[in-house]
């Protein structure tokens, strides 16, 4: 098979390739397209994406083009985990919104709104290329973030589309090492939108264990996600790290108000990691990958993408169409939830109904999220303001007008309308 990653140059891509050599036995790959707009880019990471398949006798060819049409031409699967104005965008994106006392993260509030805006119109118009050039029927596994907006907007386009992100299968891989159980035993309730996910239970063998597990490692677990302990107690379930941001917005504002930005902190791990893959006699994943935060997505994907050939498995957590799963949502919202690929097509699994306070949280972030699509996709400073305003963490008139003015002006060189 041919697989085409777009936005193939990123210091990620190693993560990717290292899944590739040791899931060669469920993936066949015979080409991997590494597409990218930065030649320097593609050079460093092709070479090292070469040398890893080398070491690892993995018979994949590279081909690195900066020519969309020439990556994506054929491929049966196409991975997109772009980055639109790289680490300078998402570090505007993490500081702004401070300004009118907002966090400031890349997915979540005012900042992912951002990325939205500068995202969507690109990702459409590469899915458009995908859609004329790639073989019939293939797959668009979108990794980038926001990744519930972007899906629904390649859903809406009439894309075949699916949303991928590493924070379930990072819980189940760190629930099955505290059980000593292999992580295809563990069946997650994991519910909610990309970035605003709860894990209501955690089935080994038929059996959910998280009661257990909240009354004999809560102090663990509630560390692991940044949260009180009580809180976690009180919901009975595990919020994910992204739930911090909401819960505990002020004390992050306060951190975040005396550290470096992520983006800062990123942009040293990528000048560390691009060093290493300029050098010819490394050929294996560095270490330093590890400081990121993608761990275990190079398996979320080769997972994905031989179930999509027809591997079969367990349900895995991606990023659908609601259809009629959260009842309190439109069909056509997009939702993360496990799901099991069945006659072609992604079909969630049913979901026991919401507690009020976290189908709350989900009804309005929703709001948002199709409030932020039609401003990604139409432009106007007014759907701007309006999607501002209906995020949760916003919410102030004039506080989203502010909010809108700071966005505008950081991202005037990005977006077509303004
Ligand atoms: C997690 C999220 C991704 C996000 C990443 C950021 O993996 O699920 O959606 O892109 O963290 O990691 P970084 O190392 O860039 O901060
Ligand atoms: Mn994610």
């Amino acid at each position: 098979m041919k697989l085409a990653i777009v936005g193939g140059g990123s210091t990620y891509t190693p993560e990717l390739i290292d899944g590739f050599t040791r899931y060669r036995d469920i993936l066949p790959v015979q080409q991997i397209a590494l597409v990218d707009p930065d030649p320097r880019r593609l050079e460093l990471v092709g070479g090292m994406a070469r040398r890893m398949l080398a070491r690892a006798g993995h018979p994949a060819q590279i081909l690195a083009t900066t020519d969309l049409r020439e990556g994506v031409e054929g491929a049966d699967a196409v991975l997109i985990q772009l980055r639109v104005g790289s680490q300078d965008a998402r570090h505007a994106d993490e500081t702004w919104p401070h300004e009118a006392h907002c966090i400031g993260q890349e997915t979540t509030g005012p900042g992912g709104f951002a990325k939205a805006l500068r995202t969507v119109p690109v990702v459409l118009r590469i899915a458009d290329v995908v859609r004329a050039h790639a073989a019939p029927g293939a797959w668009i596994v979108d990794f980038t973030n926001p990744v519930g907006i972007v899906t629904r907007a390649l859903l809406r386009a009439g894309h075949r589309a699916v949303g991928l992100c590493n924070v379930a299968i990072g819980f189940q891989r760190r629930f099955a090492a505290m059980l000593g159980v292999t992580p295809d035993e563990v069946a997650l309730g994991h519910v909610g939108l990309n970035h605003l996910t709860w894990e209501r239970s955690v089935s080994v063998a038929g059996r959910d264990i998280l009661p257990d597990l909240l009354r004999d490692s809560l102090g663990d677990l509630a560390d692991e996600v940044e949260l009180a302990p009580s809180l976690l107690a009180q919901l009975g379930v595990v919020p994910s790290y992204y739930l911090r941001y909401y819960y505990a917005h002020d004390e992050v504002l306060a951190e975040q108000l005396h550290e470096p930005s992520r983006a800062e902190a990123v942009r040293a791990i990528e000048n560390e990691l691009l060093e290493m893959y300029a050098d010819p006699s490394v050929d294996q994943k560095p270490e330093a990958l590890g400081r990121r935060g993608g761990a275990f997505y190079s398996e979320a994907a080769v997972e994905l993408l031989a179930e999509v050939r027809g591997a079969g498995g367990p349900a895995r957590v991606v990023n659908l169409r609601n259809d009629g799963v959260l009842p309190f949502l439109p069909d056509d919202h997009v939702i993360e939830v496990p799901a099991r690929f069945t006659g072609g097509a992604f079909v969630a699994e049913p979901v026991d109904a919401l507690d009020d306070d976290i189908r709350g949280l989900i009804a309005a972030v929703a709001g948002y999220e199709r409030l932020a699509l039609d401003a990604a996709v139409h432009g106007g400073r007014d759907r701007v303001i309006r999607a501002m305003r209906a995020h949760p963490l916003v919410l102030q008139h004039d506080r989203a007008e502010r909010l809108t003015d700071l966005l505008l002006r950081a991202n005037r060189g990005f977006l077509e309308w303004a």
